[in-house]
């Protein structure tokens, strides 16, 4: 059975029971515990909590949510049991069904016949267990189900007692395993062997809510859930082996097609491990052979499906996971024999077998596509250079007699040049060299506590939203900045420092809560409205406002006079200026967006945006730099926009209907079933947006982009001004031009002609004194070859250069004077010092008749870098290195000629 027909009559089943069906959420959920979303459940939360109601007629749901963990990548494929994606089936019931619902609900979808709907799995070979004192659940699989006792068994917290690994809801769960055979391990069911028992199942009976605490078993329980809940996890990749009869989600329909493809585009094999005994002597190589093509399906799978919810490749968070999970394709497919370009390829296979379930990939391919190919065009890139580096730091280390590459240059290589450290280890073992890897740990080590302490820091930063959730649940906050910017309201909650006050005094800072307010809270991009509240009592200024639980607007306030109390009717005026200009920022923000999918095409598409008052910033997916007129091409689309004095409406309505009208929505943004379309000129720009906008788009006044620029890999930005302040920046630029022409004395509009011709007469003249300075060094040779000495034989010739002399220049000047001792036995040193660089250029150059005495400028030039505090290297006919410290100069001199005196540093 094809995965796709699984999914299917998962949702028939439970649709067919009163569930509502609900679409899976981005794996992008804002939820600030959590990166990616990593269980069917986690879009529900606030429905399991009592925070909301839940919107569904029967209280109860069905959903294939997609999921991603991705706390131990390096794990993947050294067995086939870790996914970094997955799809999790679930059923919901929020106060409803519980412990019977659940367990017959499952029971009869896995045990139904096919022509039933169901998936047919011989009942004999299921297997459960239960939390260890829950009675009820084992009472209910023995006599309801008739599941004879000795397969249902009974396990710890650890296994089974669920919860999100952070504060939110938990309960005892049952679990599901199928037995899949003597193959495959011992009889004694999931306690003995969770390899012959696969889990397919998880019901957690959501009951109690769970407190700070780490990891699986060690938290506080917090006290019971308003009402008791089902949650229960099915993993559609598990039974798709099973329902496939194949031993490992690797070889179903999902993954095997990227796997074959692998096979195509390295000329390597798959599985071959698998058909040798461990200590035969090839097994080692197969077994990594098979892990590489299991990190290549498994990654190429996530990083679509990331990408597809609107991640893109970066440095941190979310970006780079996928950067490191779309590295690790790379890495794998070269090492498996694949020379040029692969990710194309893989993504294209993933793309065929995802699309069937996830039909929204057709319309994103393209900037898919363009994102992946991107990284790995950067990746290969970042490859040859690290390559070069890796050179580099490998010829110091032969260079200073050492075979070890240090720890720190191969922490820096991963760290800043993105060179995995297995690499390194590799490329320094083919030239000769070890890593230490001791040091390369320990590096790592200090990087990952430091991270940690920054997440935890980041952590007890987070305010208890429970003081907030009264609020959230009875008195969400009715906002009336749509059509007014001043509003009556009254009080109804002061918070400071994450606590509940009656009154704030002068000088406090608190939250304040109103039943009603004008005050936009940052959303979407647009910052909050600054303005005051007043009251009978006393007045605050509005810094800023945010929204918690989506309802309750908080105004961060200071009292700058009088006090406010809980009770007071307020007066709540947004600063008119700020709404003014914001709302020219906001809509500006559309017009650009419009203009840069007009110019740049439909795979442009929004990343990101911030506006505030005159300014906007707009990121989108680009895999290229704009060129100049790309930029000009999209100002004047803007401001054509502008001046064609567009009507601005806002329609509320449905989601599918505003799809339908094509309006523009932002991967990776949670909609709900209304949301409200901004349209500015029919079809030039539509997009969902909850921001306050202008009501024509000539109110927006002059749009002026500031410039592109390029906020990490694929990922563009475009920032602008708008109204007043484009206006005055314009007149900045204006009066410079001005300035600078009058100083020049032509008029502005001769300025870029004269500075062209400026410049080339500078260049001309820098040309010029180069000339002059070589001449005048080639004539002071001629000086330095009199001024030698002769060392018994040997002349000698040891000469300060001067200061700036680049070490190109010691090189054409060693050469010179080397020549002009044609036949004799002599030994040339010249050093200079680089003012600005603090660097010290120095060469030693032999001549034949020196070298056949045993003379040798590589050794000689080793003899004089500790007097500048440098190094150097080379041959025995010429040699050069650089140092720090142009004091030791005359001192090295002094080594070196010691040396020839008496012959001492030969070869
Ligand atoms: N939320 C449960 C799980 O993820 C079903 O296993």
């Amino acid at each position: 059975m094809q995965t796709h027909e699984i999914r299917e009559r998962f949702i028939n089943h439970y649709v067919k029971a009163g569930h509502t069906e609900v679409p899976s959420a981005s794996l992008i959920l804002e939820d600030p515990d959590l990166l990616f979303v990593n269980a069917g459940m986690v879009p529900f939360k606030p429905y399991f909590l009592g925070q909301q109601n839940p919107p569904f007629p029967n209280g109860t749901a069905t959903s294939i949510q997609k999921c991603v963990r991705t706390l131990d990548i390096e794990e993947v494929g050294i067995t086939t049991r870790h996914n970094t994606f997955f799809q999790m089936a679930g059923n919901f019931s929020f106060g409803q069904y519980f412990k019977e619902g659940a367990i017959t609900h499952a029971w009869s979808l896995l045990t139904d016949s096919v022509e039933d709907g169901g998936f047919g799995l011989d009942k004999d070979r299921l297997w459960v267990t239960v939390y260890l004192d829950d009675d009820e659940a084992a009472q209910i699989w023995h006599e309801k189900i008739g599941l004879p006792e000795e397969r249902i068994q009974r396990l710890g917290m650890a296994d089974n007692y669920w919860s999100m690994g952070v504060p939110g809801p938990c309960g005892p769960c049952s679990e599901i395993y199928y037995d899949r055979g003597e193959a495959y391990g011992e009889y004694g069911g999931p306690v003995v062997d969770d390899t012959r028992y696969i889990e397919l199942w998880n019901l957690v009976f959501m009951q109690n809510e769970r407190g700070k605490g780490i990891g699986k078993d060690d938290f506080e329980i917090l006290g019971p859930l308003p009402k008791k809940n089902i949650d229960t996890g099915m993993g559609v990749e598990r039974i798709a082996c099973i329902l496939q009869g194949v031993d490992n989600v690797y070889e179903t329909d999902l993954l095997a097609p990227v796997i074959k493809v692998a096979e195509e585009l390295t000329g390597a094999t798959y599985g071959r491990s698998e058909k040798l005994a461990e200590d035969d002597p090839e097994y080692a190589a197969a077994h990594t052979d098979d892990i590489r093509f299991r990190v290549i399906a498994d990654h190429s799978r996530t990083g679509l499906m990331l990408i597809l919810d609107g991640v893109t490749p970066g440095n941190e968070g979310r970006g780079y996971i996928l950067r490191r999970l779309l590295r690790r394709i790379i890495r794998s497919a070269r090492l498996l024999g694949a020379t040029g370009h692969t990710m194309e390829r893989f993504m294209d296979t993933v793309r065929e077998t995802m699309t069937p379930s996830y039909p929204e990939i057709a319309d994103a391919w393209e900037r898919i596509r363009a994102v992946a190919v991107g990284e790995e065009t950067a990746f290969l890139k970042t490859l040859e250079s690290g390559t070069r580096l890796f050179e580099d730091a490998a010829a110091q280390v032969k260079a200073s007699g050492s075979t070890v590459l240090g720890g720190d240059a191969a922490f820096t290589l991963h760290d800043t040049h993105g060179f995995p450290i297995d690499l390194t280890v590799e490329m320094a073992a083919e030239s000769g060299l070890t890593v230490d890897t001791e040091g390369f740990d320990a590096r790592m080590a200090e990087q990952k506590a430091r991270a940690k302490a920054d997440n935890r820091a980041k952590k007890h930063g987070h305010a208890d939203v429970s003081v907030y959730r009264p609020f959230v649940d009875n008195q969400p906050t009715s906002f009336l900045g749509y059509g007014s910017t001043e509003a009556e309201g009254r009080i109804i909650g002061l918070v400071r420092d994450g606590a509940l006050v009656d009154r704030a005094a002068e000088g406090s800072q608190v939250q304040v809560i109103l039943d009603q307010t004008p005050f936009y809270a940052e959303s979407g991009g647009q910052l909050a409205d600054r303005g005051t509240i007043a009251g009978p009592g006393g007045v605050a200024q509005v810094e800023d406002v945010q929204k918690t639980g989506k309802k309750v607007w908080l105004h961060d306030v200071t009292v700058t006079g009088g006090e406010l109390a809980v009770g007071d009717s307020v007066e709540a005026t947004v600063d008119h200026t700020w709404r003014h200009k914001a709302r020219q920022a906001h809509s500006g923000t559309h017009l650009i967006h419009a203009a840069l999918r007009q110019v740049l095409g439909p795979t442009a598409v929004q990343a990101g945006s911030m506006n505030r008052p005159g300014y906007l910033r707009f990121d989108f997916n680009y895999g290229e730099q704009l060129t100049d007129d790309q930029i000009h091409r999209i100002e004047a689309i803007a401001n054509e926009a502008v001046d064609t004095d567009y009507t601005v409406n806002t329609i509320e309505t449905s989601l599918d209907e505003a799809k339908a009208m094509g309006a523009m929505a932002l991967f990776g943004e949670n909609y709900g079933a209304q949301v409200r379309v901004v349209e500015i000129g029919g079809p030039f720009s539509m997009e969902l947006c909850g921001g306050t906008h202008v009501a024509h788009s000539s109110q927006i006044g002059p749009v002026t982009v500031l410039g592109e620029s390029s906020v990490g890999s694929g990922v563009r930005r475009i920032e602008a001004y708008t109204g007043t302040e484009s206006f005055q920046y314009l007149s900045g630029l204006h009066r410079m031009s001005d300035t600078v022409a009058s100083q020049l004395r032509i008029p502005t509009a001769e300025l870029p002609e004269r500075v062209e011709s400026m410049s080339s007469r500078l260049k001309e003249a820098e040309k010029r004194i180069e000339q002059f300075r070589s001449a005048e060094l080639t004539a002071k040779v001629g000086d330095y070859v009199l001024e030698s000495v002769d060392l018994d034989g040997v002349r000698f010739v040891a000469a300060r250069v001067p200061d700036g002399t680049a070490a190109g220049d010691l090189r054409t000047i060693a050469n010179d004077a080397k020549g002009r001792f044609g036949a004799d036995a002599a030994v040339v040193v010249f050093a200079a010092a680089d003012p600005d660089s603090g660097k010290v250029p120095f060469i030693v150059a032999v001549t034949t008749a020196a070298q056949d005495l045993g003379l040798s400028a590589g050794a000689l030039v080793k003899a004089f870098a500790p007097a500048v505090g440098g190094r150097g290297g080379g041959k025995a006919a010429m040699a050069q290195g650089s140092g720090s410290d142009a004091t030791g100069i005359e001192a090295g001199f002094g080594i070196v000629r010691e040396a020839v005196a008496g012959r001492g540093t030969g070869k």
